[in-house]
């Protein structure tokens, strides 16, 4: 099978093999990354591996891209392996291990210490060393109410001037936690909140600071938070100044003032790491859902 399709790296300059990979993405996993296009494209470190058909179809790809994350105080240069698929007649036939092996080894070639990714088929990469990482959110009752006065605005992914905003405080964003969280990542972040209708970002008046957030029921779900200074809980819940009787955060809350219980979190996809010991990151810690990849 192998013999009938041809082998491409990094190939996202070519506008068409970009658009072949989105559309084997959209089949396989219903998903658009051509969203990118409003936000600057894809990550400019992504180094795709993909398998290509005379008709210049993409019916394979895992690709590889600079993910530096700061653990434990430490930023630690790892690599984020993401878009891993293979259209249905094409498997069973050691394409996805073909790439994963390429993947792999070109990672370790570049000098990466760690390498990271998402996935809900874990059995998958044992033999590549990953292992999971349990993952937590913090939660917590809230006693003091938030003033009534809505002060945080709203950001419209649809207007251009609030993308450039969020991509200016994105460029220059301190971590959001010290235990486990990416140094600088754009490219999801403005993917994932395109991509998921209820996730809502607020400009927080005074901070410099985008929140990502939901309400669900009475409770204030806190995704992350890109900003040049990370402001304290109390700061961020009077200037977004939405009700809720609970919160729950997404992402480790030591640069927060603030403490909650931690909660299992029982997301889609666990998170996998190589070349550390998921007793390296400290716990309770999960990575921000706005960094999915
Ligand atoms: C998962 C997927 C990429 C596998 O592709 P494939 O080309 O059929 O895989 P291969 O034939 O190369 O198999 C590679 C290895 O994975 C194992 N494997 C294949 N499909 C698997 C699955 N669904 N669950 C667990 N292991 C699987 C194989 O047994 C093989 O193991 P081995 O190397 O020890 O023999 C493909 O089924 C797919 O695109 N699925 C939907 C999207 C997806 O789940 N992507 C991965 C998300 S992180």
């Amino acid at each position: 099978m192998l013999e009938t399709l041809t082998l491409r790296e990094g190939y996202f300059e070519d506008p068409n093999a970009f658009r072949a990979l989105a559309d084997l993405l959209q089949d396989v996993f219903g998903i658009d990354i051509g969203l990118q296009g409003r936000f600057g494209g894809p990550d400019p470190s992504s180094m795709p591996f993909g398998y290509f058909d005379g008709t210049g179809r993409c019916v394979a790809n895992f690709s590889v891209f600079s993910m530096p994350l700061v653990i434990n105080g430490r930023v630690v240069k790892a690599a984020g392996f993401q878009s891993g698929a293979v259209r249905p007649a094409f498997r069973g036939q050691g394409i996805y291990r073909d790439l994963m092996q390429r993947a792999f080894a070109w990672a370790d070639k570049q000098g990466f210490e760690a390498g990271v990714l998402l996935t809900d088929k874990p059995e998958l990469y044992h033999d590549y060393s990953f292992r999971v990482v349990p993952q937590f959110s913090v939660c917590g009752e809230v006693t003091q109410t938030v003033p009534a006065e809505a002060e945080a605005r709203e950001i419209d992914l649809e207007d251009m001037d609030d993308v450039a905003l969020v991509l200016s405080i994105l460029a220059d964003r301190e971590p959001v936690s010290r235990q486990l969280s990416v140094v600088r990542q754009s490219e999801m972040f403005l993917l994932n909140a395109a991509l998921d209708p209820e996730i809502r970002l607020s400009d927080l008046p005074g901070f410099d600071a985008i929140l990502a957030w939901k309400l669900h029921g009475g409770t204030l779900q806190m995704l992350d938070i890109a900003a040049r200074q990370i402001p304290s809980m109390s700061e961020i819940r009077s200037a977004l100044s939405v009700q809720h009787d609970r919160i729950e955060v997404f992402f480790p809350t030591d640069r927060l003032e603030w403490s909650g219980n931690a909660r299992v979190y029982d997301g889609s996809c666990a998170l996998m790491v190589r070349g550390l010991q998921p007793s390296d990151i400290p716990t309770p810690s999960m990575l921000s859902p706005m960094a999915d990849f």
